[in-house]
């Protein structure tokens, strides 16, 4: 038997506003195993599909697994981070307010966290887009010796061990054993639900008909980000902000927008592709939530978004990769006060108030006794 049902209300609020299909009648085979399968819909207003890996479907009980285990510090060595302690939902899952984050034993990161949004249509991860999936993705930041400096065998020891963890793990995926496979699918089936799509700039220009309006402000910034002589953001940001790239201008995911001259650079892509028409290229990253997720760029020098700003104002520095849509390298785009405050204004309006405070994203563990509280 199949049921359409609307997602609000059924699975709380994980995805609001977006329908999804719940479907009980598919088994994994085995008689007592009958998880809730969830099929993640593209809201009605962004045009991509939705991939989701044949080896991980989406389902209540493991995107809820997922977020038990995203929070849970007992991942790293010494019990005191999670991936949410990098990852903050009041920041857009970044670190707000940090240039790099701190693993175990106080610790800095190499470069600055990155916020976990619509990775659903992403298809490169971390800055230099070394890894291809999140499930390959996840398996690193819990032995990563500047983050969780953990061993997957602790891991795995430690999470059979806690009392709740074996019938969660038995409701996701039929009985109660605990392996490193079944955390990080459970971790990347959450972070696939972590989808922003109901910003200010959403419900002014993506959602028909518009359930808000610009503010005149607001109004000149987004004119400035997508005109072409001017700010020319959309060039590499895209128009939907779905995910970093957008299908309208093809497969751009990596750009030197010109923050550092040569002999500066971090290598950024060229690590990863060896080619040196790479070398100072990254991922581009989301706008969305960009308010709450600074400081900025992948070694976060930007404390600010006026920062940015500048440096887009400034036209950036000249390099054997910069991009061909930083145009104004060397004069600069001449905006005025207004055009900055405006920019920002309209930067403003990609945070989605749902998304940062949906309960369906929140920590589990805030109630519990022997909560510890992230560095
Ligand atoms: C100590 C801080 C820290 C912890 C803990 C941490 N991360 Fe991250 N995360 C980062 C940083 C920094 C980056 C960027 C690193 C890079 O590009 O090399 C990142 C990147 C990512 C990305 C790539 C996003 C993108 O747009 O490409 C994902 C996904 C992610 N982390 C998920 C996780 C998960 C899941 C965990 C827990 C298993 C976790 N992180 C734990 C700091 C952290
Ligand atoms: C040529 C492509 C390109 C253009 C044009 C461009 N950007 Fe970027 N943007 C990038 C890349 C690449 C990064 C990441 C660079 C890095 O970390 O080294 C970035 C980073 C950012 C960030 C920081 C994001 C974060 O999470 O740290 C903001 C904010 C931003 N851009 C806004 C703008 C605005 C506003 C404009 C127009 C005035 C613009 N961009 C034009 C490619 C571009």
């Amino acid at each position: 038997m199949k049921k359409k049902l609307s997602i609000i209300g059924i699975v709380g609020a994980i995805l609001l506003g977006h329908a999804c299909q719940r479907d009980n009648s598919e088994t994994t085979g085995r008689d007592d195993h009958n998880p809730t399968f969830i099929r993640l819909e593209t809201p009605p207003h962004f045009s991509n599909p939705m991939p989701i890996p044949v080896d991980n479907p989406t389902t209540e009980e493991g995107v809820e697994l997922g977020r038990f285990l995203f929070y849970d510090k007992r991942l790293s060595r010494d019990n005191t981070i999670s991936c949410a302690c990098c990852h903050k939902q009041e920041g857009g899952f970044a670190d707000p307010g940090r240039q790099f984050s701190l693993g175990v034993d106080g610790q800095e990161s190499l470069l600055n966290s990155m916020a976990i949004v619509n990775m659903i249509w992403q298809s490169h991860f971390f800055w230099n887009g070394r890894s291809h999936s999140l499930e390959h993705q996840a398996f690193f930041p819990v032995v990563d010796p500047l983050e969780m400096d953990n061993t997957w065998e602790d891991v795995v020891q430690k999470i059979s061990a806690v009392d709740f963890y074996p019938a969660m793990f038995k409701a996701a995926y039929g009985d109660e054993n605990v392996t490193q496979d079944r955390i990080i699918k459970a971790i990347s089936q959450f972070q696939r639900t972590l989808i922003s799509s109901n910003s200010k700039y959403d419900k002014a220009k993506l959602q028909n008909p518009p359930q808000a309006t610009f503010t005149p402000l607001e109004e000149h910034g987004f004119f400035l980000f997508e005109l072409s002589e001017k700010g020319d953001c959309f060039h590499c940001h895209g128009a939907t902000f779905s995910g970093q790239t957008f299908a309208a201008f093809g497969a751009v995911q990596f750009s030197n927008n010109g923050i550092d001259g040569p002999g500066e650079m971090n290598p950024g892509r060229y690590e990863v592709t060896g080619d040196p028409s790479d070398f100072g290229k990254f991922k581009i990253p989301t706008l969305r939530n960009i308010g709450l997720t600074g400081p900025y760029m992948h070694d976060g020098r930007f404390a600010t978004l006026r920062e940015v700003i500048d440096h887009y104002n400034s036209g950036g520095k000249m390099s054997a990769t910069i991009d061909v849509n930083m145009k104004h390298v060397g004069m600069g785009l001449n905006l005025t006060e207004y055009d900055k405050q405006a920019l920002e204004a309209f930067l403003e309006t990609l945070t989605d108030a749902d998304f940062v405070t949906n309960p369906a994203f929140s920590d589990p563990f805030v109630n519990d006794p022997n909560f510890i509280p992230c560095p």
